[in-house]
């Protein structure tokens, strides 16, 4: 595997698994960069890169920047409330706007499904999905399946569990397909009225009883319940859900004792998980952000045309 070859990053379907591992492992190197005194290297010297962020974000738009400066790009976020999108400005024309300025990169996050995939046929720059409406989140599902590598040293075997709001995740649908494809066994669990049948497409298990799945699983990622995307009341009561869902301090202890916690963030503490569970010793949730900066930088740096390391490089 030389590189990704691809002028765009939109989502995991279209990632091999020799690709996804090949990110994985230019995240490793690109994670040494955190521990030097200066943080940056050349490789995106010269080059813009845009956020344009359509719905709210802390951690997908800011460690995109994060990583963009680090890699020396030059980088401007779209302030999207406030730029003429409000004036009634379409996606293509802003885009066309921004490449019109000389833009490399955009990197966005869209409330419409596949509004990534348009822009990408129909601008040059690279396009890279920081999540679109429920279809997919491709980079948390890289940095989520490199932070169970770097924890465990392979996603193969694993079984995985993915709890809660799935029908409104765009997380849960690209980590079942990105671990699926490192060899994962993946089971979803939520209420039905948030587990569609779409998702036996996955070839994944389904459960609707936690307490049944949770002695079984090695890694366990709670998914944050969607209030903002839900019409009308999909379970009786955050009460309700919080006694069949939640993964409380009392069902912690009926976990494996190594088992890994999960969360992409933002969490609702109380609500997907205690914070004696989110803050725990099996909890890597914060290393999550941080390898989230580390992943990103790789997917730049393999867009921009970036060979693989060889072991050695990049200490
Ligand atoms: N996980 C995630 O996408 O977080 P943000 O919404 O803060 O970017």
């Amino acid at each position: 595997m030389n590189s990704l070859n691809k002028k765009d990053l939109l989502d995991i379907k279209s990632l091999s698994p020799d690709e996804i591992m090949l990110i994985c492992k230019t995240a490793t190197y690109f994670k040494d960069v955190f521990t030097r005194d200066v943080k940056t290297v050349p490789v995106l010297r010269g080059k813009t890169v845009c956020t344009l962020f359509y719905e709210p974000s802390t951690r997908t738009r800011l460690s995109f920047e994060l990583a963009a400066k680090m890699l020396s790009a030059n980088t401007v976020n779209v302030p999207v409330t406030t730029s003429s999108v409000v004036k009634g400005e379409s996606l293509i024309d802003t885009v066309r706007t921004l490449e019109a300025m000389k833009a490399d990169y955009i990197v966005m996050r869209h409330e419409a499904s596949l509004a990534p995939h348009f822009l990408s046929q129909n601008i040059n720059a690279s396009v890279i999905n920081g999540g679109d409406g429920y279809h997919a989140h491709p980079t948390q599902a890289l940095l989520d399946t490199y932070s169970i590598i770097e924890a465990r040293g392979s996603v193969e075997g694993l079984h995985i569990g993915i709890i809660g709001d799935i029908k409104h995740s765009r997380v849960a649908r690209s980590d079942a397909i990105a671990f699926k494809k490192l060899g994962a066994k993946v089971t979803l669990c939520g209420p039905s009225t948030l587990l569609p049948d779409e998702f036996k497409q996955y070839d994944v298990d389904i459960t609707y009883n936690l307490d049944e799945l949770l002695p079984k699983l090695d890694v366990i990622n709670m998914l944050r319940i969607q209030r903002e995307r839900q019409r009308g009341s999909l379970f009786p009561s955050i009460r309700e859900y919080n006694r069949l869902y939640s993964l409380t301090d009392e069902r912690f202890k009926r976990c494996k004792p190594d088992i890994l916690v999960m969360h992409p963030g933002p969490m609702n503490r109380g609500i997907e998980l205690d914070d004696a569970v989110a803050d725990s010793p099996n909890s890597i949730i914060n290393e999550q952000v941080t390898n989230g900066v580390a992943v990103r930088m790789a997917i730049f740096y393999l867009l921009a045309g970036g060979t693989p390391f060889s072991d050695g490089e990049g200490n």
